[in-house]
Parts: structure tokens; sequence; C-alpha cells
């Protein structure tokens, strides 16, 4: 038998061949660990494509927000336990910042009980952020930045539930492995236990990683493409990236959990889908014509002389009216148990990044909770803001920017 293809089908090949044409016997000697399991017995291991991939955690910004999406994100919001100052504060973001610089490096931290599970980082990226209640509650009231507070109720629209809403402390882990990101989870929220309990953990995916290409914009649970019109380049970094003072280098995360009324939307035909958000279904190219990546034309009419994007179109209300509200959008799937009432429980973790929430996302907000066709059909349950802290240089720990002001 030759090998004619690299990687990991033709090992595998190799192997499963092997055994086939060793026999029954042969494989029972080799589960038994007897020697005489012949010629074709195997000596390397099959790869593992994405599982050793390592995203660096030190630098100008944390990982986990421009870095490229991984196929799982849980969102972890704790609360402080009372009597937790800035002192218990800097010791938790010590504890942490030593854990989180072990497992992206695929590194047991200290007193990891199951050091197997961190040998596979597949990408693991650990961001953590800070929720407006955080300052009062450690004396850095006059360090929190102005517009960090909880959205202001949308009324027409939100149906929030305290369960999946607020925080004080954020860990949004992620990886391209979802056992990686449990046991990252565990790990960090056992060690804060003395300081913080968990509020709510919040589980989405993607696409698995392999299943296609990398750099493929997700789709939504709705079908959609979702990501298409992220401003790239100098804009995303315009867009996100803090420069005032402690935050410089920071950002941060407004997330939404956000329903899916999926009964009502099957009713409705492929045509209107695509109306109501101003993209096609298939390849997420604007019902106006073009690619994926180009803008939908908002200015087009038709042959009557009527917006091809009507006026309730989600696009049309979304679209940033100039540079000063763009926002960087990185969404998940979640998909959970009916609710006690049999409500089907799948949606959007809408997770958006700004420099600055009151300039850059409450405007578009507001629009869309006036206009948008599309709140016939999702529900916001959820809501929560966070400062995300900037990154940090070797032998730094986490927070020492807000810490040390
Ligand atoms: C309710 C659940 C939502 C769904 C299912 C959804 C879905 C989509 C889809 C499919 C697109 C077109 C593709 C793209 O450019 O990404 C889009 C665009 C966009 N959405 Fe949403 N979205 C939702 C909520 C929101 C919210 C809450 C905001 C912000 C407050 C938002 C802001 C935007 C923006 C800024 C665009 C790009 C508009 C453009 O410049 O063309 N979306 N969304």
């Amino acid at each position: 038998m030759t090998e004619t293809a690299g990687g990991t089908f033709s090992r595998r090949r190799l192997l499963l061949g092997g055994a086939a044409v060793a026999g029954g016997a042969t494989l029972a000697g080799a589960l038994t660990g007897c020697a005489a399991a012949g010629p074709t017995a195997p000596e390397a291991a099959p790869e593992a494509p994405y599982g050793d991939d390592v995203v660096a955690f030190r630098g100008r910004h944390q990982a986990g927000v421009t870095t490229p999406p991984p196929a799982h994100t849980w969102f972890v919001a704790l609360d402080l336990r009372d009597g937790v100052d800035r002192s218990g504060l800097t010791r938790l973001m010590t504890l942490w910042t030593d854990d989180i610089e072990r497992l992206t490096g695929g590194r047991a931290p200290l007193a990891d009980q199951e050091r197997e599970l961190a040998a596979v980082p597949a990408s693991l990226t650990v961001t953590v952020g800070v929720g407006p209640d955080l300052f009062g509650r450690t004396g850095l009231d006059a360090l929190r930045p102005a517009s960090l507070a909880q959205l202001p109720a949308f009324d027409a629209i939100d149906r929030l539930e305290q369960r999946w809403s607020g925080g004080d402390l954020l860990l949004q882990i992620g990886a391209d492995d979802v056992v990686t990101v449990s046991h990252a989870t565990r790990v960090l929220t056992r060690d804060a236990r003395s300081f913080a309990e968990v509020r709510w953990v919040q589980r989405g995916f993607g696409r698995a990683r392999g299943s296609v290409p990398d750099g493929t914009t997700a789709r939504n649970l709705l079908g959609q493409v979702d990501g298409s019109a992220n401003p790239v380049g100098d804009a995303r970094e315009q867009a996100v990236w803090s420069a005032e003072g402690w935050l410089a280098g920071g950002t941060m995360l407004v997330l939404r959990r956000i329903r899916f009324d999926r009964d009502h939307w099957e009713q409705i035909g492929r045509a209107d889908r695509e109306l109501v958000i101003g993209r096609r279904l298939d390849d997420g190219a604007p019902i106006t014509g073009g690619a994926e990546k180009d803008a939908v034309d908002l200015s087009a009419v038709d042959e009557n002389g009527l917006e091809v994007v009507p006026s309730f179109a989600h696009v049309r209300q979304a679209r940033a009216r100039d540079a000063s509200e763009l926002m960087l959008r990185r969404g998940y799937s979640y998909d959970d148990s009916p609710t006690p009432d049999g409500t089907d429980d799948a949606g959007l973790l809408f997770a958006a990044y700004v420099a600055d929430i009151e300039r850059q996302f409450l405007p578009v907000q507001r629009r869309l909770a006036d206009n948008d066709l599309l709140n016939r059909w999702t529900i916001p349950v959820g809501s929560a803001v966070f400062a995300i802290l900037p990154g940090i240089g070797d032998g730094q720990i986490l927070g020492h920017q807000l810490l040390d002001a």
C-alpha cells in the first residue's frame, strides 16, 4: 500500500487498511498490547489539524474581538461577592491572568484537576470585561466610562429576563473545540469562587472549523448570511478600539440575547424573507445586485420608481449614517431546550464591539427598535454591556490600567 496523499485522511486509511488486512487475530493482539502485530502496526497518531493552534494572549488588545471567530464561544457573567474591593479584584485578575496565559498556550493552570483537558488549545481565547456596576462596588466610580451603562429599555421590542442580563464581570471564552471551552470555563469560574459567583452562562456556536473554508461569513439560525457588511481595515480599528483614558486599547461589548420566532418566520416565503433584510438568502448578496461583500444599494429603484429596499428592511435601518455609527458585529447562534411553556428557544447571541456605546450603538438600536420589520420574528430576552479590558504586555496583569489608575 502506498500513501499517495499527505494529511489525516490518508493516515487514517493506512491504519484502517492495516487492521483489515491483518485480520481479527492481529487486532486482538494489538488490543492486548501483544508485540506480534505485524509490519503494518501504526507508529504515528493521526494528525489533528487545528487542535494545536494558539492565538497570542498578550498584545495591545485582548484576543477574541478582531481575531478570527472560533466555532464555539461561551459568554460567562459573574457578580462580585459582597466586600470584594479593589484589592480583591486585583487578586482575581492576577489569578485569571496566569490561568488564561497557560490555558491559551495549551498548558494546564496551576491547580488544574484535569490537566489533560488543557492540552488542546484549539485557538482558545479568553476575553475579560467589566460591567457598569463593578465600578461603584469597588470604589472605582470615577473611572466608569461615560457610555458604559445598561441599555435604555426598548419597550416595543424587549422582553428581557434577568437570568440573561447584567453582570459585574465577563469571561468570553472561545475555541474551535467545545471541550476546550468547557474546561477553561470550569477552571476560571472555580478560581474566581471566593471573589465572584456565576450569574449566567450563554453558549454560542457557529459552523465547525473545517466544515466551510476559513473566513466564510457565518449564517444565523434564520439561514441568513450574517456579518457581511462589517467594517474592515482601518474603519474596523477605529470603530472598535477605545483611545480614552484607562480603556485605551480596550473596547465595549453590547451582548443581546435575541430569541427567534421560527414558527412564524417559516411561514413567509423566501422572497419576503429577503426583503425583510435586503440581502439574498443563497449567498448573502444585496437584493440590489453584486456579491456578498458589496454594500446594499439603498438608492436603487424599480421600473415603477419604487425603492427596491423597503423602508422597513433591516439593512436600511441598520446602515451607519456615517463613520461615527460603525460597529463590529460578531454573533453566535444558540439553541437551548424549549422554555417551560414549550416555546422554541433558539436565536442569536448578538455581540457588537464599539469604542463608545452611546455614540455608535444606540442610534442604530433606536432606529431598529422603531422601524425594523425583523422585530416581528426576533425577541430580545437578554441584554448586557461590558468594558473589554485593554491588552497587556509581558509581566502585566489584566486590568492593571484600571486598577492602577
Ligand atoms: C434581531 C436579530 C438580528 C438579525 C437576525 C440580524 C441579521 C442581519 C443580517 C442578515 C444582516 C445582513 C448581512 C450583514 O451585513 O451582516 C444584518 C446587517 C446588519 N445588522 Fe443585523 N441582525 C439582527 C440584529 C441587529 C442589531 C440588534 C443590530 C444593532 C443594533 C444590528 C446591526 C446591523 C448592521 C449595522 C448591519 C449592516 C447594515 C449595512 O451596513 O448593510 N443587527 N443583520
